[in-house]
């Protein structure tokens, strides 16, 4: 498969170590210095674009792969206040759109974990949930992707919380995230129930980077032939799994 990477840094690279062991060939690499000079020839040569740059620059990349028709799988934090417009494009221009917060599959398997014990929390009002994010220093957006997928997942399963909001709220409905930059860390979730006799906790820690590269590559190759919004539920078979309960 032909792979245009849009986005050549941390994770830039390390899909395209993981692209290039998987047999694909890197046909294009953007990054900010090429960024407003790579034409759409070099991009329409790929069978699928892996977006994995900035929150200000990603919304505009999607809308070039679309204008291109090649179909994107998109990693990029922190732009989601565009992303019911970046669905409709993709819906109306008949194009291919996968985006997760979070590309590891491990990741993937606790935001099933947290929904379910979310939902076991329903009888159990003495615990109160607070989540935990713990990232690398040069991060951009807070609170992370993935924890504000955490969170929705909680909102949806349990009754007593409603919304979600950065640092201590002492409003009962809402979730409090503490978002923490620590060094290089690549991604530590924690979500704590605690009562005034014990705490449950559950949590996700990356080792490297190589995880949410994994994914992405496995995305690109799994939309091939696809039109259409997918997500990693639909990758994983999750959508059915979620559906039925
Ligand atoms: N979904 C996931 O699984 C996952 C995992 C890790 C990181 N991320 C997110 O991916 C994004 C990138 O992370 P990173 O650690 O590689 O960041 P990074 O800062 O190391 O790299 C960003 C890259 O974007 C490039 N860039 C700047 N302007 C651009 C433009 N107009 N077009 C294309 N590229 C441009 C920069 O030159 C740089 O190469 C962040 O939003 C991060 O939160 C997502």
């Amino acid at each position: 498969m032909k792979i245009a990477l849009i986005g050549y840094g941390k994770m830039g690279k390390e899909i395209e170590k993981v692209a290039l062991l998987r047999g694909h060939q890197i046909v294009l690499k953007v990054d900010e210095h090429n960024a407003s000079s790579y034409t759409d020839e070099e991009l329409t040569q790929a069978d699928a674009a892996i977006e994995f740059s900035t929150p200000h620059t990603a919304y505009n990349n999607i809308l070039r792969c679309f204008k291109c028709k090649v179909p994107v799988v998109v990693g990029t934090t922190g732009w989601l206040d565009k992303i019911e417009e970046v669905k409709s494009e993709c819906l109306r221009t008949g194009n291919t759109f996968f985006y997760a917060s979070n590309y590891s599959i491990g990741v993937n398997l606790f935001f099933q974990l947290n929904k379910h014990l979310a939902s076991l929390m329903n009888s159990y009002p003495i615990y109160t949930p607070v989540m935990e994010e713990i990232h690398h220093i040069h991060k951009k957006d807070s609170p992370s992707g993935t924890g504000i997928t955490l969170a929705e997942g909680v909102i949806a399963e349990l009754d007593r919380k409603t919304s979600w909001a950065e640092g201590d709220s002492k409003d009962p409905s809402v979730l409090s995230i503490h978002s923490k930059r620590e060094g290089e860390v690549p991604g530590t979730h924690i979500i704590r129930y605690a009562s005034p006799i014990d705490e449950i906790s559950i949590s996700h820690i990356a080792h490297n980077r190589q995880g949410f590269a994994f994914g992405a590559v496995i995305a690109a190759e799994w939309i091939q032939g696809k039109k259409g919004i997918w997500s990693m539920d639909d990758m994983l078979g999750f959508r059915n799994a979620n559906q039925s309960s």
